[in-house]
């Protein structure tokens, strides 16, 4: 079957349409790779926006080999529709969702913000599939180390080990969790980073990856829907300590991330030492069509630097 549509180029900000010409569904996302195919999760935002939010709808996860042309593999954790009290009834909030794989377990473990609609139950939630493509099956949500936990990412360290990094105390602080072997749950053992000590003053939307042995992570400030400038910091060790370096955008609306909030840094799998710069170009009037902002991000020992471009390919990184 011949695709409707054939990208070929990344073009940041405008729509961006998958192989059955519709605009892409998975906003504050993250990427999996396996065996010469990338997974894109995240949020479906394809209903009307009420008040700057949406009922949930679920996670959307696309497939692709080649970063510009993405399948629609469907809605792999939907929400639950009949039960007002679970963590996805539609009249909730689920953000941010991000997969990584167990090789001991062999299970796809996917850990997402799940929240009340006034965003005060702040917690994290777990689900499972035996299938990279799903369905998953939602396994309850914690508040890890007994803490709010809002924006968050995973990370999985080249030893297998992965973290759970969230924004916590009202987004004052940076939590980097450690999880148990299974991914199923937090240890109990966490670091403290980046505390800016008052409420919504510190970081949100933490994206994490690492570089010939260097930790960075990005971050944005926390200024709800609307963008604000990045901000990188770099670590020899997950637990820090972590140097803040600064805003890795240089050029035009730098201090704006380019009018975008990051979610994921996908390392280019052929390609080491390259990697995309994920973000959202949140619309909080429609939010279902938010714009994706994907950006080449140069990596020089420990200094990031990220520009604009209208329209790029692989080729060029
Ligand atoms: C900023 C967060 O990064 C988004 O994921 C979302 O929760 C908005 N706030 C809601 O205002």
């Amino acid at each position: 079957m011949t695709a409707l549509t054939r990208n070929t180029h990344f073009c940041p900000g405008e729509t961006w349409l998958d192989t059955d010409g519709k605009p892409i569904q998975a906003h504050g996302g993250g990427v999996l790779y396996e065996n010469g195919t990338y997974y894109w999760f995240g949020e479906n935002k394809d209903n009307d926006t009420r008040n700057e939010r949406i009922d949930i709808i679920g996670v959307s996860c696309y497939s692709s080999r080649d970063l510009l042309n993405w399948k629609n593999e469907g809605v792999v954790l939907p929400a639950v529709q009949d039960d007002l009290q679970h963590d996805l009834h539609p009249g909730k909030v689920a953000e941010r969702p991000k997969v990584i794989y167990n090789r001991t377990t062999k299970t796809y473990v996917m850990w997402l913000h799940v929240d009340s609609a006034d965003y005060l139950a702040a917690r994290a939630g777990v689900a499972v599939s035996d299938k990279v493509t799903g369905p998953y099956t939602y396994l309850g949500s914690i508040r890890p180390n007994n803490r709010d936990s809002r924006d968050m990412t995973l990370f999985q360290d080249d030893d297998g080990r992965a973290y759970l990094i969230h924004s916590s105390d009202w987004n004052s602080v940076t939590l980097i969790s450690d999880l148990t072997d299974d991914y199923l749950s937090t240890t109990g053992h966490y670091s403290r980073q980046f505390d800016h000590e008052i409420k919504n003053t510190g970081r949100e939307s933490p994206a994490l990856f690492k570089h010939e042995g260097r930790y960075f992570i990005i971050t944005s400030g926390t200024t709800g829907w609307f963008p604000n400038a990045a901000e990188y910091a770099a670590a020899d060790s997950i637990h820090g300590p972590w140097r803040v370096i600064g805003n890795p955008c240089v050029g035009d609306n730098a201090a704006l991330t380019f009018h975008s909030q990051d979610t994921f840094v996908l390392p280019v799998a052929d390609k080491p030492g390259k990697f995309i710069f994920m973000a959202d170009r949140w619309n909080k009037d429609d939010l279902r069509d938010s714009r994706y902002v994907w950006l080449p991000l140069e990596v020089n020992g420990e200094q990031l630097t990220l520009k604009w471009s209208d329209s790029w390919s692989l080729n060029e990184l």
